[in-house]
């Protein structure tokens, strides 16, 4: 059974949401540890509450990005990790962890990439006024939400959506999209 890694850092609905779906069997992955990179964010919780392992760390600790990340790999490598999905990880990743899963690190962002790299991509859009948003989900590289893409779903902003409105549409899709995608990386994995 592939074991996956999650890495968030704030409120963690894409984690429960992963957490639940490998809980309920529909997705096929043994859920092996949930890394966090601010110490007390809500998803902490959200893992221990499910029995989740958890590696909390404050960056602030380590000399480096280097050394961290090489804790990090390090726990990873302990627990056989196959596959990471990051959700809400709000840092880029080094050589250190890409050279160490190439290829076996994916990302959701909430925006049709390449549109709208970077932070509050929800925000941007809005800001620019465009009329069809989304999700992407992309393999990471040194780059900011710049790998190659993996899926896509998109939605037509109609008149008069709040940002509250437009904000819990991209979300649901994430939500979907995300484990949907997992579960076809891994079967393509497994194959
Ligand atoms: C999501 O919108 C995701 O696309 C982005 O960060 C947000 C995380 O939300 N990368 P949550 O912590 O999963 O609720």
């Amino acid at each position: 059974m592939t074991k996956l890694a999650v890495f968030a850092s704030g409120t963690g609905s894409n984690f429960e949401v992963i957490a639940d779906t490998v809980a309920s069997g529909e997705l096929k992955a043994e859920l092996v540890l949930m890394v966090c990179d601010v110490v007390g964010a809500p998803v902490v919780e959200k893992a221990r509450k499910r029995g989740i392992d958890v590696l909390e760390f404050n960056p602030k600790s380590y000399a480096s990005k280097a050394e961290y990340e090489a804790m990090i790999v390090a726990e990873l490598q302990k627990r056989e990790v196959d596959l990471i999905a990051l959700a809400g990880y709000m840092r880029i990743l080094r050589d250190t962890m890409l050279s160490a899963y190439e290829g076996r690190i994916v990302n959701i962002h909430p925006s049709l990439l390449p549109a709208f790299m970077g932070k509050d991509a929800i925000g941007q859009a809005i800001r620019y006024g465009v009329k069809v948003m989304g999700v992407t989900i992309h393999y990471v590289d040194s780059g900011m939400d710049s790998g190659k893409i993996i899926a896509q779903e998109a939605f037509k902003v109609e008149s008069g959506m709040s940002h509250e409105e437009i904000e819990a549409r991209v979300h649901g899709i994430e939500h979907k999209l995300y484990t949907k995608t997992l579960s076809k990386l891994i079967e393509e994995m497994e194959a």
